[in-house]
């Protein structure tokens, strides 16, 4: 069986195996179905079972002869990084592509922060992502591979309420920059994303505790040069491009993917 948008696939990434965390929905999910489109043998790694096990029977209804696998894991325990990077390695005993997707977000004032939130979002998105990185290095063939890391426009730039959220971001920047050279004697090639406002969960949660909601989705609109608010397909297709051999001479990079959101000095 298949579909429309599997029929214009060029199969970029045919042949090679993807494990996505955070696949489970928003982001993570349009990757896992962009990768499946162009070939891939994915996998989705999350915490959330129920969208976790629903992605996964979507997508492989979608393509049976590419079924995608849910590996139910929290980021913040090492030891469920450890098994799952098991299961992966009797599935398939490899993997080409890592993305590290999976985030969380928060907002307070430095006031009411506490350690916990602080080692939460820490913790899921950039412990999370240095840990499975480590445990999924052993994976990957002789002939390299690529990561691709989920960070955010908080990584260069500051808004309000956000110390956590943007020192975890700012961090996958510099992860990404320092596995990028420590990997290239293996050929991995390492690069970030750094979206802006993307349509997801996240951004209908914090519309959805916003005083006029129609008002604040349309003044972020107007915020963007290219006249709209960034869809998960905008960074599915970065993701592609950076973890498909279309960017085989480009690692330790971050790509901004806003509409041009951070172009402007003054607003
Ligand atoms: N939506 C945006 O506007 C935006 C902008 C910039 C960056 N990002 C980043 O993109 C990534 C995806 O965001 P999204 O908007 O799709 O969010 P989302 O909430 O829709 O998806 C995040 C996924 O991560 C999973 N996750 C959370 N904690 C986890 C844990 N402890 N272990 C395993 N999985 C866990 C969730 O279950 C969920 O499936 C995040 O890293 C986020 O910070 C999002």
């Amino acid at each position: 069986m298949s579909t429309m948008n599997e029929s214009k696939s060029a199969n970029r990434l045919a042949g090679r195996v993807a494990l996505i965390s955070g696949g489970a929905q928003g982001i993570g999910r349009a990757i896992a179905t962009l990768f499946q489109q162009e070939g891939a043998c994915v996998f989705i790694l999350d915490c959330d079972a129920r969208s976790g096990n629903e992605t996964a029977t979507d997508l492989t209804a979608q393509n049976q002869s590419l079924p995608v696998k849910y590996l139910p894991t929290d980021l913040r325990e090492p030891r469920e990084i450890q098994t799952a990077v098991d299961a992966l390695r009797k599935f398939h005993g490899r993997v080409d592509i890592l993305v590290n997707n999976a985030g969380v977000e928060l907002e307070k004032p430095l006031e009411k922060l506490t350690m916990a939130d602080w080692d939460l979002v820490l913790n899921v998105n950039l412990r999370g992502a240095f840990l499975l990185t480590q445990a999924v290095l052993p994976l990957f063939a002789e002939s390299g591979g690529a990561i691709v890391n989920i960070s955010s426009i908080h990584a260069s730039h500051a808004f309000p309420d956000s110390i956590p959220y943007a020192c975890s971001k700012a961090g996958m920047v510099a992860l990404t920059r320092n596995l990028a050279l420590e990997l290239s004697t293996r050929r991995i090639r390492v690069n970030c994303i750094c979206p802006g406002y993307i349509d997801t969960r996240l951004w209908e949660e914090y519309l959805r505790h916003s005083a006029d909601p129609k008002a604040v989705a349309e003044q972020t609109t107007a915020l963007h040069p290219l006249g709209r608010r960034g869809m998960p397909a905008d960074v599915s297709e970065a993701a592609l491009f950076l973890a498909s051999d279309s960017s085989a001479f480009i690692t330790g990079t971050d790509l901004i993917v806003d509409g041009g959101l951070t172009l402007r000095a003054h607003s």
